[in-house]
């Protein structure tokens, strides 16, 4: 039996790749490569040392799913593919509705039509919009989501819940990530964003790198300590750890299940800055800028919930996962080169 993984030859999608892989289970990834590189698989292939059945197709293609469900012997499904930019799904909201909402429940049909009925989605923190208290729990009440990427999340968390509930045979595990950063250790793979980067490690990495002459810091008058908004950073190998743990949840007949993946501490963008510096030494350059519209001034999670239930803690704390964002950078700084 093989776990299929769609958008697995992306940023978290990879390492999960390689985290299952080490588990010994078999990985059948899908991927229409809108925003990756085919590299990557290529990459995991070479930290793990088995190979990587991929298929390039897009979850709006019945047909080529289909195909697929038809070919290989799926068990469950670890769904990652969708598009993530928040600005440009301010910008072009039908396409973000239609790839991942559409995208999603074509995909669920097809794994119906097959009886395959577990699945794991990626999720994010921004469901809870701006939470009234942080640490985030799982029963911290869902808000207000700032772009259409936002509620894509927060709709298919509602859809694939009702669809468990009416079909208690499915297994539907919603993972709330806060921020993944940092690299797999090999610095083989790793983030590799098209254009002028959205996120902040990916910024830091591409001024520390050259590409990019300085940092703007998005505000410094939000009410934390520094000014600075506060977010709980984890690195992307203990969320893609957190993956095979939740699949072993769905081997016990999870039934439905939310948890939240993050350290449970928060760290603000002059933390990161700073951490990065001592990390690497290198310097990054950075001025105040005006505040990016729709941050919220504070979110981190309380992820005791994942202990509790799927045994899962992160390991590694904001030192490595600058060491290794960097190791990914300087060893790639075009990335997989395309
Ligand atoms: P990513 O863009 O690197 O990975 C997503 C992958 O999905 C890409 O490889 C892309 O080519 C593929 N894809 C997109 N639309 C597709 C389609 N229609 N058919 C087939 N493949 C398609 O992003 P990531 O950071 O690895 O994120 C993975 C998932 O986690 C996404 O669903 C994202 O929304 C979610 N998430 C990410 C973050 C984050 O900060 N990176 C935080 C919370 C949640
Ligand atoms: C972090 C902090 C910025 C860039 C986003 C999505 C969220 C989730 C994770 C998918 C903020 C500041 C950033 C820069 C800066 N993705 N910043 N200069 O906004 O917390 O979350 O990614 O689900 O939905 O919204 O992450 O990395 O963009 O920003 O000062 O050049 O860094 O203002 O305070 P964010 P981020």
């Amino acid at each position: 039996m093989a776990i299929l993984v769609t958008g697995g030859a992306g940023y978290i999608g990879s390492h999960t790749v390689v985290e299952l892989q080490n588990a010994g289970y078999e990985v059948v990834v899908l991927d229409n490569l809108s925003n990756a590189s085919e590299k990557s698989l290529q990459r995991v292939e070479q930290i793990t040392g088995k190979p990587v059945t991929f298929y390039k197709a897009d979850i709006l293609d019945k047909a080529a799913m289909e195909d697929i469900f038809s070919k290989e012997s799926i068990d469950s499904v670890i769904h990652f593919a969708g598009l993530k930019a928040v600005g440009e799904s301010v910008q072009k909201p039908w396409e973000y509705y239609n790839n991942n909402i559409t995208g999603t429940l074509t995909l669920i049909q097809v794994m119906r039509e097959h009886n395959v009925k577990n699945i794991i989605f990626s999720s994010s923190a921004t469901v809870y919009g701006t939470p009234k208290q942080v640490p985030v729990t799982e029963e911290t009440p869902k808000g207000e989501c700032t772009n259409p990427y936002g509620w894509t999340k927060s709709m298919l968390e509602q859809i694939l819940q009702d669809i468990q509930k009416a079909d208690p045979e499915w297994n539907v595990i919603l993972l709330r990530y806060f921020n993944p950063i940092g690299a797999h250790k090999s610095g083989l793979i790793g983030e590799n964003p098209s254009g002028i980067p959205n996120n902040l490690m990916p910024y830091i990495t591409q001024v520390a790198v050259g590409k990019r002459e300085e940092l703007g810091v998005f505000g410094n008058d939000y009410p934390t300590p520094d000014g600075t908004c506060i977010r709980d950073y984890v690195h992307v190998v203990d969320l893609a750890i957190g993956h095979v743990k939740a699949l072993k949840r769905i081997e016990e007949k999870a039934g439905f299940g939310i948890y939240n993946l993050g350290t449970g501490k928060g760290s603000s963008v002059l933390d990161i800055v700073n951490n990065f510096q001592e990390a690497t030494g290198v310097p990054i350059p950075y001025s105040i800028k005006e505040r990016r519209a729709g941050d919220i001034p504070e979110n981190y999670a309380n992820a005791e919930k994942a202990y509790r239930e799927l045994g899962w803690k992160a390991q590694y704390g904001i030192k490595e996962m600058c060491e290794d964002s960097w190791r990914w950078q300087s060893q790639n700084p075009d990335g997989y080169g395309e």
